[in-house]
């Protein structure tokens, strides 16, 4: 028994250690099910063990088991690069275990996550009158936003109601669809244009359509960043045509709406400021530990209009108009203080670290697409864009692709995964870790291009 709870000091820089030797550690490891399940599986304890057996376990069996998404070379997915300072309020969050629901119980918090929410709003430049909230990550943020889309707009009321997006949307989409009530049959997914963008044309067109046949059109999903490509949809033009039509315009700015901070995302994603209500994860660009996301609406009122429901045991939350209670504005009531760790980490790096680290992401993909010409037998199949290439190795079918991708898992120096745009399978590298170097991206393409090379030469000797 350790009724003191005690923590040595070497356990407690080991986690430094980690986070240091990272470059030099396998990108990562993808347990084997029935050997995992195997090792954890068993009843619940009824007694407990050493603290120290328990850390071993946990070290051995299931942290030496993940996918490092914050090594420098993992390019798959989007990566998470976290920061120390936003891992440390992590710490700080739980152990001093904050209730971020409500004011009574947590105004310090409350009045951080405002002023956080303040400098989204600002970077973003939504109105003075925007505000939002923050929950999990993209996917929770979707859903607020599109949750309250289906309040302002048609009070809740589903039938022939139609909504529209791109083939490239992000799959978090379609399941707050779902989850708000709306069936597949109202959803428009519209086939994207050569650059994988959301067509303006098509969309009208379709809405005309829908209107003719007695359907109800009442919000556009856009895209500022997509999953696959890096894509941004046309915000200015989506705007101008949700005005006319008068429909919600939310945009899913997940992966790419943070790289707004840099003057290079500023540029690409002119008219992010025109949503109605935003998505942005700073779990992703804005390189904060799971789990943080933020929803953004361009009315804060219509949050609080959505989602404000008030029982009597809560009453003494509601004394002073001017005390904020962020579970007003979104569906938690209990919640953590996940704004502590980007307020903290804004304030020890700054703001031009952060630009700074984010411009990175955009100069390595350049790097990457660069590297990828320079290797004979590669096709660019999607140039850099906020980060992301998608590419191929000709030569290699489909099938062939997918197996370099375990080739790479087994081997566990760099991670690259894939996609399909067009149906045809490619790979596809997001590199948006402020961590990873030139060198980085090198010898994992040369790693990568020799694997390719000895597929192709089996496929065409069998040897
Ligand atoms: C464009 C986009 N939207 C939404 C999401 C979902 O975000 P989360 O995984 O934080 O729920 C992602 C995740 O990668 C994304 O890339």
């Amino acid at each position: 028994m350790n009724p003191e709870l005690e923590f040595s000091r070497e356990r407690m820089r080991e986690i430094v250690e980690h986070l240091v030797t990272l470059p030099s550690q396998r990108v990562g490891t993808k347990g084997d099910p029935a050997v995992l399940l195997k090792a954890l599986s068993e009843p619940v304890p009824e007694q407990g063990m050493e603290f120290e057996a328990v850390l071993d376990l946990v070290e051995r069996e299931v942290l030496a088991n993940t996918m490092h998404v914050n090594h420098p070379r993992f390019f798959a997915y989007v990566p998470g690069p976290g920061n120390y300072v936003g891992a440390m309020a992590d710490a700080l969050i739980s152990g001093y275990n904050v209730f971020a629901g409500t004011w009574i119980s947590g105004s310090g918090p409350a009045a951080v996550e405002l002023t956080v929410l303040e400098w989204l709003r600002e970077m973003c430049g939504l109105p003075a009158g925007a505000g939002g909230v923050l929950v999990s990550g993209g996917t929770l943020a979707n859903l607020t936003g599109l949750t309250v889309a289906r309040h302002v707009k048609i009070r809740d009321r589903l039938e022939d109601a139609t909504v529209y997006f791109s083939d490239q949307a992000h799959s978090s989409l379609e399941k707050a669809l779902r989850t708000i009530g709306l069936p597949a049959e109202n959803h428009r997914k519209l086939p994207s244009d050569p650059a994988y963008r959301l067509p303006v044309g098509e969309l009208a067109r379709s809405i005309a359509q829908d209107r003719a046949a007695g359907k109800y059109p009442f919000c556009v999903i856009a895209s500022a960043g997509t999953t696959n490509t890096g894509a941004i949809d046309p915000l200015p033009e989506l705007s101008t045509l949700c005005r006319r039509e008068g429909l919600w315009l939310h945009v899913d700015g997940a992966y790419g709406a943070a790289a707004v901070i840099a003057p290079r995302g500023r540029e690409l994603l002119a008219g992010l400021e025109l949503a109605d209500s935003l998505s942005l994860d700073p779990h992703k660009w804005l390189f904060q530990p799971y789990e943080i996301g933020c929803v953004l609406v361009g009315d804060r009122e219509h949050l609080r209009n959505t989602f404000k429901v008030l029982p009597e045991y809560l009453k003494d939350t509601q004394q002073h108009s001017e005390e904020f209670n962020f579970t007003d504005y979104g569906i938690q009531l209990s919640r953590n203080f996940r704004a502590l760790k980007l307020w903290m980490s804004i304030k020890v790096f700054g703001l031009v670290a952060f630009r700074a680290a984010l411009e990175r992401g955009f100069a390595q993909g350049e790097f990457t697409e660069a590297c990828l010409r320079a290797m004979s037998g590669w096709e660019i199949v999607t140039p850099a864009q906020m980060g992301i290439v998608c590419f191929r190795y000709p030569a290699l079918d489909d099938a062939a692709h997918l197996r370099l991708v375990q080739t790479l898992l087994e081997d566990g120096f760099a991670l690259i995964t894939s996609t399909i745009l067009r149906g045809r399978t490619v790979l596809r590298t997001c590199s948006i870790n402020p961590r990873t170097t030139e060198a980085d991206i090198q010898a994992s393409l040369e790693r990568l291009d020799s694997f390719a090379r000895r597929a192709a030469k089996f496929k065409s000797t069998g040897r």
